[in-house]
This record gives C-alpha cells, sequence and structure tokens, in this order.
C-alpha cells in the first residue's frame, strides 16, 4: 500500500512535469491561470510539498528532486510564455495585425500629357505606325536645313529658336528642336520605305509664356511613306484618327503653308456648339484646329535619299498639350507644367 502510493505520487509528478513542458498559449489570462494552478499559494506545488512528510525516507530523494524539476519547470514556462506575449505585442505594434484586411494602395496619376500620348500612339499602332524617337538637342540639318527650311528662308521665323551652339555652317549650329518634325528625317536617313511611324517628343521655342502657350510642349509628328500613297489616305487616315480619339469624324482641311510639305493644309474638327465652353473654344464657329500635315515635299525625300520618282508620303503634326486641354477642358497650359498635386490627383482613375 505505501509502496504503492509512493510509486503512484513520482508517477504523478512526472505526468505533470510533462504537461507542464507541453502546455503553450498566447492568452494573457490562460498564463495567469497556469501559474495559479502550479505556483500559487493554493496550487499544486504548495499541495505536492505538504505530501513531503508521508514519503519513505528512501524515495525522498527522488521525489524532492522530481518537485523541484516540476516547480524549475512551471516557472520556466511562465516566464518563457509572458516573453512570447511581449514579444507578438511589440511586433503587432510594429506590424499590425495581420490577419485584418489589407489597406487598399494609392494609386498613382498619370500626367495628362502622358495619357494622350498613349492614347495617340494606341491609335495609330493599330494601323500598322511604329513609334520613333529623337534628340531634343538637335543639329540644325534636321530641325531646319533638311526639311525644306535653308538658311535665311523667311519660315524659320515661324519657330522662335533656343541656340544651343552656333557654328561656321549652318546646318552644324546646335539647337533645341522646335517641332518633332526632326524625327522625320532621322528616321527616313535611317529606314527605307515603306515607312509608318510617329515620334512623340519634347519641344521648345523662344516664346512668351501665358495661358495658351508655353516655351516647352510636347507634340506627335506622323510620317507615311510608300509608293502610291496619295492625299485621299492622308485624309482618311485623318478621319480614322479623330474618330477614335474624340469620337468625332467631321473634318475639314484648310489650304495651310509648311516648307516641308507641299500640299499642305491645316485639320480642323467639328466640335459642335453645345455648351458655353464649345462655343468659347472654338470662338463660335465650331471648329477648332487640332493639326498641321501635308504631302512630303519631294525636296525632303531627295534631302534623306528617297527617290521621289518612287515614292510620295504624308506628315502630320500635332500639339499634345492643345489636345489635353481640349479633352480635360483645362483652361491654363501652365497648368500642366507646375505639377501641383492638386490637379494631377485628378486623373488617378484614368490608366
Ligand atoms: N512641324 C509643324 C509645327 O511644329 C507641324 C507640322 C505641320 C508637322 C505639318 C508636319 C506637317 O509633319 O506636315 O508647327
Amino acid at each position: 500500500m505505501q509502496a504503492n502510493y509512493r510509486e503512484s505520487m513520482l508517477d504523478k509528478v512526472h505526468t505533470l512535469i510533462k504537461e507542464v513542458n507541453g502546455f503553450t498559449t498566447t492568452s494573457k489570462e490562460e498564463i495567469e491561470a497556469f501559474r495559479i494552478k502550479y505556483l500559487g499559494s493554493k496550487g499544486l506545488l504548495k499541495k505536492l510539498f505538504s505530501e513531503f512528510k508521508n514519503i519513505d525516507a528512501e524515495m525522498r530523494k527522488d521525489f524532492g528532486q522530481a518537485l523541484n524539476t516540476l516547480k524549475k519547470s512551471a516557472e520556466n514556462k511562465v516566464s518563457e510564455l509572458r516573453d512570447n506575449l511581449e514579444n507578438t505585442k511589440e511586433y503587432e505594434a510594429v506590424y499590425g495585425d495581420l490577419t485584418r484586411p489589407a489597406e487598399p494602395i494609392e494609386l498613382g496619376a498619370r500626367h495628362p500629357i502622358s495619357i494622350v500620348r498613349n492614347q495617340i500612339v494606341e491609335v495609330f499602332s493599330r494601323i500598322g505606325f511604329t513609334v520613333s524617337e529623337g534628340p531634343e538637342i538637335e543639329d540644325d540639318w534636321h530641325n531646319f536645313t533638311a526639311l525644306n527650311l535653308p538658311e535665311y528662308h523667311p519660315a524659320r521665323d515661324m519657330q522662335d529658336t533656343f541656340f544651343v551652339e552656333k557654328s561656321q555652317e549652318v546646318e552644324k549650329d546646335m539647337l533645341l528642336r522646335t517641332h518633332t518634325s526632326s524625327v522625320q528625317i532621322r528616321y527616313m536617313e535611317n529606314n527605307k520605305p515603306p515607312i509608318r511611324t510617329i515620334s512623340p517628343g519634347r519641344v521648345f521655342r523662344n516664346e512668351d509664356i501665358s495661358a495658351r502657350s508655353h516655351c516647352i510642349f510636347h507634340q506627335v509628328e506622323g510620317l507615311y511613306i510608300d509608293t502610291d500613297v496619295s492625299f485621299a489616305d492622308l485624309k482618311q487616315t485623318l478621319i480614322y484618327f479623330t474618330k477614335e480619339m474624340f469620337g468625332k469624324s467631321k473634318i475639314r482641311l484648310r489650304p495651310s503653308y509648311f516648307p516641308f510639305t507641299e500640299p499642305s493644309a491645316e485639320v480642323d474638327i467639328y466640335w459642335g456648339l453645345k455648351t458655353e465652353t464649345d462655343y468659347r473654344i472654338t470662338k463660335g464657329t465650331g471648329w477648332l484646329e487640332i493639326m498641321g500635315c501635308g504631302m512630303v515635299d519631294p525636296n525632303v525625300l531627295k534631302n534623306t535619299n528617297i527617290d521621289p520618282q518612287k515614292y510620295s508620303g504624308f506628315a502630320f503634326g500635332m500639339g499634345i498639350e492643345r489636345i489635353a486641354m481640349l479633352l480635360y477642358q483645362i483652361p491654363d497650359i501652365r497648368m500642366l507644367f507646375e505639377n501641383d498635386i492638386r490637379f494631377l490627383e485628378q486623373f488617378k482613375t484614368v490608366i
């Protein structure tokens, strides 16, 4: 009886040690309950120590050791669980509760110039045009001379130029390109017809800054060269473009002059006169000028070693700011350069 009792007491302590070591929780309350159960003033260890006197002398050593192990294990367990709890709290303070629903990430906004540029590129890429680019610091040859604008040509005055470096030979003067037509020349010098390319980019003119004009702006140039390209091809391409871009396909071509095209025309689209704004921006006519165009002058083809007897083509050029201002009803071109966040964030939903 006595022997059995001793054995079972020792077994019980060993079972409790296992139980203690296996215990785990992340709840503050459960840790406290655990502490009270084992180490509290009316806890299990108190009770077991009070059994000590009933144990045979020869067993006391084993029993005592087992009880000490149990006590140490319980104490270690409590401090280990408390430490864990502290760490979790710190972790949550830093990273928050990882199980809660995520905060939506705020979207940035594309600049309206980029939005319009991308749209134009997209519309033309659908009919086989590829994008080409050229340098913003350009030489006179590509910006003027090759485009049928030799030295002393009066039309050079149409575009007030920022010169970077004057040279002995006019063709080698360096300047900030005044239009993206310079890319036409570069493209024709390096590619054989058929050519279908559009060239978006930044251009510079020595002009006063106002609500309607800026010394820095953006253009998209278009160029199509092949055998038998006619003015009718140009017109159809423009109708396609205005329909895709503005949802309007009524256009008119007004005779105009550009040195690099012959004949040349200015393209107006019929915007309508539905609102007060329509009246204001079309000056009461309903018509809006959106670009210049024409058949590539044979001299330009010659300047880039393309045979004008065999090939013909058309070109066009438009300002991106002007189109962005039309589409988004932006009253002042300067807003496009100020980078005021209150203006820019309005374009957030447009991808
Ligand atoms: N380069 C002209 C400008 O900046 C725009 C232009 C007009 C480009 C007619 C063309 C064109 O290719 O054919 O005002």
